[in-house]
């Protein structure tokens, strides 16, 4: 097959990657790509924001399988238009990435299934919003909330609010106009305690299989402090996901959403995320996203031993085998993310990195390029998260000294990492022996 991937990101170039080592990939390509998928893949000379150039692309390279990394482009219908040219597409329709487009229409899929998640409304007016706020917390003694925009806000438009107060300023700010179009529509719910973990699905419109789990360290501090991140490292498996209680997510969060989506006549089509609390009630959804995680796939797909490509390319056609099933290595993956200095506020751009090569060659090491540029031979930081260095070991604090032992080889004095990456799975292993 000739495959092309969209997207310039980590999680992109770990599909270029796992795509690599399939025996069923002829040509590889990624629109726009990045520096580091060089050796695997060609950059593909056309904006796949212009679908109508996109299609015509594809056509003349004879591309049998589209994989799209991000939502936006999701959200934006590049997967319809080119289903609809004939070109197989592993993503979802514009219509279906509402799952992650709107928390709102999320909530609705979420009942209608019967998938267990927190309660909660949605509102378009202040006044309603804060009056249900009280009311909840009257009800349940506790006066913790969540409050959300309904739409896409880059990570920003959660608020976990510690009090009433707190909550009621968090829907004024939203009403406001502080995130835009997003938050003309709020959504409030319960506070859910317990440990968080993503669990990652292949559907095909119909069906699911279960693609791993992993978890993140969402803040920019360690320890878990300071500002919220796209994410700075994370590690698969997730040890609070252990076999039942990944069966039991793809059976009752992931496989009724499906269902219910093909009753709606928005078939689901793509890479599902399933941000999962694990509570002493068991475990219930937080939310879909319609596309892999990042640096989640950074962490997952190295372990899979399965020919990816051909999997997905199945699903594309809606046609998943019965016995399909994506193989995983038992070893854990840790990727440590290394940053510009001063993300996830201003940084600066241009800045050196080098010995990168010496990092290249280590067994069971890869280096992820999520916001590089390479420039007369120089390779430059040009984002806020720049690298994720994954290292594969046999347990996780196998993992993360094989990680930090790369990380330290990279010279790049303008960079930084967190140096706790795991501390929760690594606590927890240490417990257990
Ligand atoms: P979201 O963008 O909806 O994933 O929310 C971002 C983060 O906020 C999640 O990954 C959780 O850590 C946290 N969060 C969201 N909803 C809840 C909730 N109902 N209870 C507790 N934490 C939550
Ligand atoms: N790491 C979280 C995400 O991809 O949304």
């Amino acid at each position: 097959m000739n495959v092309l991937i969209i997207g310039s990101g980590g999680r992109e170039h770990a599909l270029v990657d796992v795509c690599r080592r399939s025996d069923s990939v002829a040509q590889l390509y990624a629109a726009p790509g990045n520096p580091g998928m060089l050796v695997d893949a060609r950059l593909a000379d056309v904006d796949a924001d212009d679908h109508k150039a996109l299609v015509a692309w594809c056509q003349q390279r004879q591309i049998d399988l589209v994989i799209v990394g991000a939502e936006a482009p999701l959200v934006d219908g590049v997967a319809d238009a080119l289903r609809d040219a004939g070109i197989a597409c592993f993503g979802p329709s514009k219509a279906a990435a509402e799952l992650e487009g709107s928390k709102a229409f999320m909530k609705e899929m979420v009942v209608k299934a019967g998938v267990p998640t927190a309660f909660h409304g949605s509102f378009t007016d202040a006044a309603a919003a804060k009056n249900y706020i009280r009311r909840q917390a009257e009800k349940t003694g506790d006066s913790r909330i969540v409050v959300k925009t309904d739409g896409l806000a880059a990570g920003k438009g959660v608020i976990l609010a510690d009090t009433t107060a707190e909550a009621e300023a968090a829907v004024d700010e939203m009403f406001g106009g502080k995130f835009g179009a997003a938050g003309q529509k709020v959504v409030i719910e319960e506070f859910l305690d317990g440990e968080e973990a993503s669990v990652f699905a292949i559907c095909d419109g119909e069906r699911a299989i279960l693609c791993g789990s992993a978890q993140d360290h969402k803040r920019v501090g360690e320890g878990d402090t300071g500002l919220n991140t796209g994410g700075m490292g994370t590690y698969s498996p997730a040890p609070v996901m252990d076999h039942k209680t990944e069966q039991h997510v793809l059976e009752t969060l992931i496989q009724p959403a499906l269902e219910a989506m093909k009753k709606e006549g928005k078939p689901y089509i793509g890479f599902l995320f399933a941000g999962v609390m694990v509570t002493k009630d068991g475990a219930k959804l937080l939310e879909y996203n319609v596309r892999f995680g990042d640096p989640e796939a950074q962490v997952i797909l190295p372990r899979v031993t399965s020919d990816l490509p051909l999997l997905l390319k199945q699903a594309a056609e809606g046609k998943l085998s019965q016995d399909a099933a994506v193989a995983l290595s038992d070893k854990t993956a840790l990727c440590v993310v290394m940053a510009s200095k001063g993300y996830p506020e201003a940084y600066r751009k241009g800045t050196e990195i080098k010995a990168l090569a010496s990092v290249a060659s280590l067994p069971d090491v890869r280096v992820f390029h999520a916001g590089t540029k390479e420039e007369n031979g120089r390779m430059l930081a040009v984002g806020g998260r720049v690298l994720g260095i994954t290292a594969l070991g046999s347990d996780v604090l196998q993992a993360q000294q094989r990680a930090y032992e790369a990380v330290d080889k990279i010279d790049w004095p303008e960079g930084f990492c967190r140096r706790d990456i795991g501390w929760r799975a690594i606590a927890r292993l240490k417990q257990a022996a």
